[in-house]
């Protein structure tokens, strides 16, 4: 039997190759995705989602929109990160394919009362719609299998203030409220976290590109270089490179314009390889709090990994793993995948 799962996304560069990732992985059955409000609006992520899932000749996947803003506050969006439609430098056609009538927060609850303790449920954008769905099944830590979010700095600084991580410091009303529920649910049930101080180190180089390319069979295969005009084009014969070639050039350019080379942090494909197989991941039971109050440290996650607070742990947060065996099996999946489903590219 495959591994039904559900995706929470803001897609979102990493999180397209998070999605890739999860599509061209066979013991995976998509059951249905959630657009999030976060790197771009909700619409927009919506609009992402049901492009790439044509892109991709996937099955009628539902789609279904999330909450325009989140729980407390107003919406920020980032596309200097991720670009102007949140997909970097590639543009999608407009997408037959149409919106779910459900709500992001129906269709988490939905699913899980219909598959109890079979879904794994993964999070890559902020968790305003998981934190709504708690909100109508308080049981659905108990109904769900697992969760794997990214999100988070725990030993390590942020990458939007100094101590906040992205996912949470858009919405950190909405990541208490799920961190506190958990707080109930049993060991086996705690969230893995998929923070940055592991993310940080999923760094995708130019290399890894041209190497899913030449699986993909699709040429040419080496197409990114540091020395290229900053928003060159793909000319992939492949679709699917083409578009993630694209989508990563940006975040390439993004991440040296912020003086950490030309490089892009894989945060949601390394999480959703994670959900498909915690093995990967070294983990550390911690109990989890996000700070609501402070003057500069809102939306800080702060972790008590001693027991100080003298409570039980909520979350498992990954503290180490090889980002080689994720590439390779990154390049190795997406990249027989784009082959698959363009054979004649
Ligand atoms: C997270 O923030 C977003 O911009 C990325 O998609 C990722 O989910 C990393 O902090
Ligand atoms: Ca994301």
């Amino acid at each position: 039997m495959r591994q039904k799962i559900i995706m929470d996304v803001d897609t979102g560069i990493d999180d397209s190759l998070g999605l890739l990732y999860v599509l061209a992985s066979p013991e995976a059955e998509l059951l249905g995705i959630v657009s999030t409000a976060g790197n771009v609006s909700a619409p927009q992520v919506a609009t992402n989602n049901l492009a790439l899932l044509e892109l991709c000749r996937a099955p009628d996947i539902e789609v279904a929109l999330g909450a325009d803003t989140p729980l407390a506050i107003p919406l920020q969006t980032t596309e200097d990160t991720h670009g102007p439609q949140g997909i970097g430098y590639a543009e999608f056609p407009l997408p037959p394919r149409r919106i779910s009538p459900r709500s992001g927060a129906q269709l988490w609850v939905d699913l899980v009362r219909e598959h109890p303790g079979e879904i794994v449920g993964l999070c890559t954008g902020p968790l305003t719609n998981l934190a709504l769905a708690l909100r109508i099944e308080p049981r659905l830590p108990q109904l769900l299998g697992r969760l794997v979010v990214m999100g988070g700095a725990f030993n390590h600084p942020g990458n939007t203030t100094p101590t906040n991580e992205w996912n949470v410091h858009v919405d950190p009303e909405a990541w208490q409220e799920v961190f506190a529920a958990f707080a109930a649910a049993p060991a086996d049930r705690r969230p893995l976290v998929c923070g940055l101080d592991i993310t940080e180190t999923i760094e995708m180089v130019p290399d890894h590109l041209a190497r899913l390319a030449e699986r993909a069979r699709s040429v040419p295969e080496h197409e990114v270089s540091e020395t290229d005009t900053p928003g060159t084009r793909s000319k992939a014969s492949n679709p699917i490179v083409r578009f993630l070639t694209d989508a990563v050039r940006f975040y390439f350019e993004f991440h040296r314009h912020y003086d950490q080379g030309y490089l892009a942090h894989m945060h949601d494909p390394f999480a959703a390889a994670v959900a498909l197989d915690p093995g990967l991941a070294r983990t550390r039971a911690a109990t989890v709090e996000v700070e609501l109050g402070g003057t500069i440290t809102r939306g800080t996650t702060v972790a008590d990994w001693a027991g100080m607070w003298g409570r039980e742990p909520n979350a498992d947060i990954v503290i180490g793993t090889d980002p080689a065996v994720f590439f390779d099996r990154l390049i190795e999946r997406v990249g027989d995948f784009a082959r698959t489903v363009y054979p004649d590219r």
